[in-house]
């Protein structure tokens, strides 16, 4: 056979005792066959993606799988590319991946571990990615008008059909933790995320442009979003997630570029936020594209010491000023407005082009570390509509007044027990 005459005899006995090892299913590839140090100092990339390269050729047999032992494998990037030629790749992360903290050393967009292009995709075994973000975070000039978010994400799948992530960790990413990007189906379950709640721009799970995804049984702690919904999501159900500390469970944010995709069909259960900056939110820019978010629910949430357990926000700019480059992007200005001051504030009164519609909170109860509870800020161009609020109760116990709702652009239908009453005043003008 041509194809035979590279192949040296120890890799040849290699190919031979993996594949015994991998049983009537396909080829087992263990990463220190491929000369792996795991010793936290040297960098494995190279020798992780040729053992990823023989893996995804293999045609072994219908489940190939990929192993990463025990032990710290110091890494740059990974990019676990498909299609692959088994019916079905089973990676088991049983070691720590560790990410260079040396910002000189990472790439600047992308993540820093991604699986791609792959149909039937297991990710398991207990394993963890460890981002080494302290340094990323304290470069990121976003709350100073600098630039936001220049590092890479820990890891990331993206063109995923069919997946299913369960029990690893993600520590301490330099920007998100985990994103799905155009996936299909995939489950995430048993997850752990973990980074410190003053981290910026650590979202625990960042969900674009996918439908069927499933998030059950995660525990996030981190210091920006624990679980953010980008355009494009479709079909999500997310249940069982505790979120604290972090920012809480978004929707958005939303009308920043163009040709953004509707959000759908998404649905929040059985969750527990804990000293979240806010609870469950939809977040949409000022002066924005237009675009659509329906069919959103979130019921049987508790909250526990949250600010804002309920919000919309349809004015959302955060970091003040630092972001109207963002905000105005797609803005037309007044010729007579030049400074910045003068943009910001016009900026700001254009209403958000995002509409709103269906969206159900339900069963929603706990503490919140502000008086204002429930805020429903929608745009004045395009109000809210049906949005349903039933069985809310929701203390604030702080002696600077009692638990309160405000509204504006919005007629909430309302059941059940409610507390505080829906819509008692108007959110100020902006
Ligand atoms: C979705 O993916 C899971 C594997 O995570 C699989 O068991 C299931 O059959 C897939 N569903 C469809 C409709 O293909
Ligand atoms: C989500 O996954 C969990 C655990 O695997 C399962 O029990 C549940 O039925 C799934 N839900 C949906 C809507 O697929
Ligand atoms: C609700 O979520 C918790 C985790 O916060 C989990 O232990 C529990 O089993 C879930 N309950 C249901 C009914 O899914
Ligand atoms: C807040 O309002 C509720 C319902 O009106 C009332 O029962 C409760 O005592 C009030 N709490 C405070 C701190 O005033």
């Amino acid at each position: 056979m041509a194809g035979c005459k590279n192949i040296t005899v120890p890799t040849m006995v290699l190919l031979w005792v993996s594949m015994c090892l991998g049983g009537v299913h396909g080829a087992n590839f263990d990463v220190r066959h491929y000369g792996t140090r795991a010793d936290g100092r040297s960098d494995d990339s190279g020798a992780m993606m040729n053992a990823w390269k023989d893996a995804c050729a293999s045609d072994a047999g219908p489940v190939t799988t990929f192993t990463i032992p025990p032990g710290n494998y110091l890494v740059g990037s990974l990019n676990f590319q498909g299609p692959c030629k088994a019916s079905s790749m089973n990676v088991q992360l049983q070691g720590t991946l560790v990410a260079p903290s040396d910002l000189n050393k990472v790439k600047s967009q992308g993540a820093w571990v991604i699986f791609q292009n792959i149909d039937w995709l297991t990710v398991s075994g207990g394993g963890t990615l460890d981002g080494q973000g302290a340094v990323a975070w304290s470069k990121n000039g976003c709350q100073r008008g600098g630039m936001c978010g220049s590092f890479p994400s820990n890891l990331e799948f993206s063109s995923i059909t069919n997946g299913f992530i369960e029990d690893i960790t993600s520590l301490n990413s330099k920007l998100f933790h985990i994103e799905l990007i155009n996936c299909k189906n995939v489950t995430l379950q048993q997850l752990t995320i973990n980074a410190p709640g003053n981290s910026l721009n650590t979202d625990g799970i960042h969900i674009g442009r996918s439908t069927g995804i499933n998030i059950t049984g995660i525990d996030i702690k981190t210091g920006d979003d624990c679980i953010s919904f980008g355009d494009g999501s479709q079909q999500v159900y997310v249940s069982g997630v505790t979120c604290g500390p972090g920012h809480g469970i978004s929707v958005g944010s939303l009308g920043k570029f163009q040709g953004e995709q509707p959000v759908t069909g998404l649905t929040v259960k059985n969750c527990t936020l804990t000293n979240t900056m806010n609870g469950v939110r939809v977040k949409t820019w000022p002066a924005s594209i237009s675009s659509l978010a329906s069919n959103l629910h979130f019921e049987d949430i508790k909250m526990m010491n949250v600010g804002t357990p309920i919000l919309i926000d349809q004015q959302y700019c955060p970091y003040g000023r630092c972001q109207l480059k963002a905000c105005s992007e797609h803005a037309i200005l007044p010729p007579s407005i030049h400074s910045h001051t003068e943009k910001f504030e016009f900026l700001f009164q254009v209403p958000s082009r995002v509409k709103l519609s269906d969206i159900f909170f339900t069963r929603i109860q706990g503490t919140s570390s502000t008086p204002v509870t429930v805020k429903l800020a929608c745009s004045a161009e395009v109000p809210c509509q049906n949005v349903q609020v039933s069985d809310i109760n929701l203390r604030y116990d702080g002696n600077d007044g009692n638990s309160t709702s405000l509204c504006s652009n919005i007629k909430p239908r309302t059941s059940g027990l409610l507390f505080p009453t829906l819509c008692t005043g108007e959110v100020p003008a902006p």
